[in-house]
């Protein structure tokens, strides 16, 4: 099993550029679903979720070409299996995303119940409410929801929860649903946006994206187009806490300024010396930052995705900070591993107080979700001598070579086996 080796204490200096957003890719993977030509994907990151997906679509029997830079394109032409199954779904529950679009098009989906994950139960409730609405018929049996449907039909739907892919599967739903279909109290997420901007792309008619009420008008069928996903707003804030943390000089190209917007002023609020340019950001730190407190919720507050890697930060800046963490229920995972660097954190339940230490002390760690392994590098690259951290197939879930990155800003960083 991989690991990570870190030597802390180098300040990063020098160039990267963000890639492609996970979490708009991967909705957009599924959307191909929707049309019977092909959906080119440009910028695409290469990620281990990303070739998951691709594997899923694949054994339904969509044709997907690569080519050498980032580019995907997706032909759903010839689907001839409505399954997604437990093998493949157990390792991403983002493979619920086909079970909008699949109902949609082919009037019929067997997915794998995704089951819970290390940060949460994370039902599916909301999604399969959702999909009743526009009349969909779901049960569940053997680990498995069955949908079928004679024809979807537009709908007025009000999620009981601010769900990003609950909204992500309606929506692409309701885009080939009969009439129109109204989603209140919808995720207002970027990556929902960019979705949206896709969808149109391809003939839909969405309004309202980015805020509580999407409209969907339903058509009758969508076409291919090529997409330009939207750069990662978490690949650039992760970056942006490293290069703030270990004292550097870095310059983001590529990045996602605009959707970041939240995180840099919370970065600013804690002392980072931050330049904003179109799409790039520079960092040009040389003073310890002051701990900063903060609670999780859904866009454009402060994302739950970037919480553990705000935790490292305030393990070694000057002062106590209080993080909440509102959206998922067991999202703390990391704070028994930054323990074992140091850091002193108490947990009262889902509130964790930190209180920044001089210096955090290498040891050897483990990596327990995406963003928690992320909060487990950083914190690498400044504790004092050589810090190890296993199971880190989490990371490449989410992160590109993401030791190449670090590596060529200066961090003494290694992948051992
Ligand atoms: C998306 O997950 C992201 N994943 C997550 O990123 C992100 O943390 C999360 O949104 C919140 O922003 C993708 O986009 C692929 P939710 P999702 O449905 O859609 C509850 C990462 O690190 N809920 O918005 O699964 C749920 O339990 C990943 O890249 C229901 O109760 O999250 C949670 O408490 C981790 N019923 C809250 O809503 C439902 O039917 C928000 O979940 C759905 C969700």
């Amino acid at each position: 099993m991989d690991k990570l080796v870190l030597s802390g204490g180098k300040k990063l200096n020098g160039e990267i550029r963000i890639s492609g957003s996970k979490n708009a890719a991967l909705p957009m993977m599924c959307a191909a679903l929707l049309a019977k030509r092909p959906l080119e994907l440009k910028n695409v990151p290469h990620l281990r979720d990303v070739t998951t997906m691709l594997s899923l679509l694949g054994q339904m029997g969509v044709e997907v070409t690569l080519d050498e830079q980032s580019s995907v394109v997706l032909d759903a032409l010839n689907v001839n299996t409505l399954v997604a199954p437990y093998d493949l779904v157990k390792t991403m529950r983002a493979s619920i995303l086909v079970l909008g679009p699949l109902l949609a098009r082919f009037g019929e989906a067997k997915v794998s119940l995704p089951g819970g994950c290390a940060i949460g139960q994370r039902p599916v409730d909301q999604h399969i409410k959702g999909l009743r609405a526009l009349g969909a018929r779901i049960v569940m049996g053997r680990g498995y929801i069955k949908a079928t449907t004679k024809g979807l039909k537009g709908a007025n739907v009000t999620m009981d929860v601010v769900s990003v892919t609950g909204t992500e599967n309606l929506m692409m739903a309701a885009t080939l649903a009969e009439g129109q279909t109204i989603i209140d109290n919808a995720a207002r997420e970027p990556e929902v946006v960019d979705l949206a901007r896709c969808l149109i792309n391809m003939g839909a008619q969405i309004k309202g994206a980015g805020t509580k009420k999407i409209i969907v008008r339903g058509v009758n069928e969508l076409s291919g187009t090529s997409y330009t996903v939207m750069s990662d707003r978490i690949e650039t804030g992760t970056f942006l806490v490293a290069a703030t943390m270990t004292g550097g000089k870095v310059r983001l190209i590529n990045a996602n300024v605009n959707t970041s917007k939240v995180i840099i002023d919370k970065l600013i609020q804690a002392g980072a010396n931050l330049e904003m340019g179109n799409e790039v950001l520079s960092v040009n730190q040389n003073r310890r930052l002051n701990a900063i407190s903060f609670c999780t919720a859904p866009f454009p507050n402060f994302p739950t995705d970037m919480q553990a890697q705000f935790m490292a930060l305030n393990t070694v800046a000057t002062g106590k900070s209080c993080i909440e963490e509102n959206i998922f229920e067991n999202r703390f995972m990391h704070v028994q591993e930054l323990r074992r660097l140091g850091a002193n954190i108490t947990i009262k339940g889902n509130v964790a107080l930190i209180e920044g230490v001089p210096k955090l002390e290498a040891a050897k760690v483990m990596a327990t979700d995406l963003r928690a392994s992320a909060s487990l590098v950083l914190a690498g690259l400044v504790a004092d001598g050589e810090t190890t951290i296993d199971r880190i197939y989490h990371l490449d879930r989410g992160y590109e070579r993401i030791e190449e990155k670090l590596g060529n800003l200066g961090a003494r960083i290694k992948r051992t086996n």
